[in-house]
């Protein structure tokens, strides 16, 4: 029989993702296969988080990674956790009015921010339930965190869904394409067309203003596009993929310059909201505001997408 030696016990970084949909499963496997932490699923319907951990683990040995996936209804199983997603909350249904959707996602954000926390108070938290910017203001006034600590993934996505239409429209690899947007999760985003570049030309040298615009508005209807393929919900590959890439900054602590939902204190003349903006994040969290010259017209456009996640955010601070 051959005994071990002793060994120093070594803590794996740790990500839990509350919400096992479709978005929480892909998050959940492009974490461990890519070998950057251990996960922990938590859903309030048993059986699903600890069905996909297992399905996840049992491909381990196959997709090469060292990586253990917890699946559970139980918050005591996240202790510990570097980083917190939120992506648990039901999507908008047929029949179902902004406000439900609201009152509805904002109590279960807030119920699974209280609970994750008290276990890991150390933790990044990100957000990914919609409505967005709103969402990521109720878990960070909710959570007692610096606001450091608390954003929201939206950007992230909306740059990426900008940079493959780009990249679609030039036929050129979306590796050369660097997009920026800015603003609330919606409709009323605001991509940055001067700001997005591809292989460091501007893209205004390279498409007409009427293709642009044609692009801008395939990227504001990104989600409800995919919602209309799929018929019963809404994206979750470049959802999960742009939520890694935030969780990769943070754990890796390779400081990135993206766009999320951070909370502005006069930046872009805002203040007391969560809006997309594009920040330095490392391991720290928001460790930076960039604050970039708007022209009028995006400035109008920001402030206009500010307004409407302000009148949410009203709505929804009243109903909890
Ligand atoms: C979307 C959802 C994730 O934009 O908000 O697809």
């Amino acid at each position: 029989m051959n005994t071990p030696l002793s060994f120093a016990s070594c803590r794996p970084t740790r990500v839990s993702i509350v919400g096992a949909g479709n978005v929480g499963g892909t998050l959940a496997q492009r974490l461990a296969e890519r070998n950057l932490a251990d996960v922990v699923l938590l859903d309030i319907l048993p059986g699903r988080p600890q069905g996909i951990a297992l399905d996840l683990m049992e491909s381990s040995g196959i997709e090469a990674h060292n990586r253990k996936l917890i699946g559970t209804t139980d918050y005591v199983d996240t202790a510990g956790s570097d980083v917190v997603v939120i992506t648990a909350g039901l999507p908008r249904r047929p029949g179902m009015s902004r406000d439900d959707l609201l009152r509805t996602n904002a109590q279960i954000v807030a119920e699974a921010t209280k609970n994750a926390i008290v276990h890991s108070p150390e933790a990044v938290i990100i957000v990914v339930t919609n409505p967005l910017d709103v969402m990521t203001y109720l878990a960070w006034k909710v959570s007692g965190l610096p606001h450091q600590r608390v954003m929201g993934m939206a950007g992230v996505l909306d740059s990426a869904r900008f940079q493959t239409f780009i990249a679609m429209e030039l036929n050129i690899s979306p590796k050369d394409v660097s997009a920026m947007v800015l603003g609330s999760h919606g409709d009323l985003m605001v991509p940055l067309p001067h700001y997005s570049t591809v292989s460091g030309i501007p893209l205004t040298e390279l498409l007409d203003a009427a293709t642009i615009e044609r692009i801008i508005d395939r990227t504001r209807n990104g989600g409800a596009e995919i919602v209309e393929l799929l018929k019963t919900g809404g994206a979750y590959y470049a959802p999960a993929s742009s939520t890694y890439a935030m969780i990769e900054a943070i754990l890796l602590n390779h400081p990135r310059f993206l766009p999320a939902a951070a909370y502005l204190q006069g930046e872009y003349g805002l203040h007391d909201i969560f809006l997309g903006v594009p920040i330095r994040l490392g391991c720290g969290g928001v460790e930076q505001i960039l604050q970039l010259k708007l022209t009028d017209a995006e400035q109008a456009a920001l402030l206009k997408s500010a307004a409407s996640v302000r009148e949410n955010l009203d709505q929804a601070l009243a109903l909890l």
